[in-house]
């Protein structure tokens, strides 16, 4: 019989993280968790609260006194705050223009990080994020770094945007994508980018179910059972 194994999935935006997350925990049977949704859900209160997203220690106050649930759903992972399903609303772009701003600082990052680590146990679970296999779970017995080109990443969130009726432009998307990756790989905190011993893949020209192969080879590979 195969272990339960940790897998840390890390890339840049719209790069395919969650949706890959989320099939290989169902084929799996791992728990899927979902970290950007913490720090979208705190940037989501924080913009309600009319918080300011650069004064840290009140942001810090602020995450110590609010609850943010990750639960399984048929769709996907829902998201509470608080005790109030906030699963659509995180996906705003107000949300999104904001959150790397939250996501920088340091005090936000450690206890974020606590939380998650928290949630791990003792395996059989798939992590997505910018710093799970840099600082969540830098043991992990898989670490992926998910790679596409930024056409490709601006392309996809466009397509998605279409078949959830939400009308956006191609070129505002790409941007948008392009200053997130910067502020992400840039900040001084545990800044996204590619642990020694993950392995990149490229998705550009990937589909979905090829990059799931991938890594269940891989799951394979290190002794995970499937
Ligand atoms: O799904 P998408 O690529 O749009 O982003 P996300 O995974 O929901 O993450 C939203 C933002 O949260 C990122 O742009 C980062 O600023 C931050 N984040 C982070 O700093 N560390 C993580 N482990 C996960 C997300
Ligand atoms: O979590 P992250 O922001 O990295 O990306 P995502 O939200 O999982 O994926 C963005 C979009 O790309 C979704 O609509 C996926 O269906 C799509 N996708 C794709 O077309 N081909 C892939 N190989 C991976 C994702």
């Amino acid at each position: 019989l195969g272990k339960k194994l940790r897998i840390a999935l890390d890339g840049p935006a719209a790069a395919g993280k969650s949706t890959i997350a989320k099939r290989l925990a169902e084929k799996l049977g791992y728990v899927y968790i979902d970290t950007g949704a913490m720090y979208r859900t705190l940037t989501y209160k924080a913009l309600k609260m009319q918080t300011d997203p650069e004064n840290e220690k009140e942001l810090y106050e602020v995450l110590l006194n609010t609850i943010i649930e990750l639960k399984p759903g048929t769709l996907g992972q829902l998201v509470f705050l608080d005790g109030d399903e906030v699963t659509n609303e995180i996906r705003s772009n107000d949300v999104t223009n904001q959150v790397s701003n939250v996501a920088k600082h340091p005090l936000i990052r450690k206890e974020m990080v606590r939380r998650q680590q928290e949630l791990v146990e003792s395996g059989g679970i798939v992590m997505d994020g910018r710093d799970i296999g840099t600082h969540v779970i830098p043991d992990a017995e898989v670490k992926i770094f998910m790679i596409a080109s930024v056409e490709e990443r601006a392309r996809r969130r466009f397509e998605e945007h279409k078949r959830q009726g939400i009308e956006s432009s191609l070129e505002q998307l790409q941007k948008a994508i392009e200053e997130r990756d910067y502020l992400d790989s840039t900040r001084e905190a545990s800044p996204l980018t590619k642990a020694d011993d993950a392995i990149e893949i490229d998705t550009t020209a990937m589909d979905i179910e090829s990059v799931v192969n991938t890594i269940l080879d891989l799951v394979k590979e290190r002794g995970g059972s499937i």
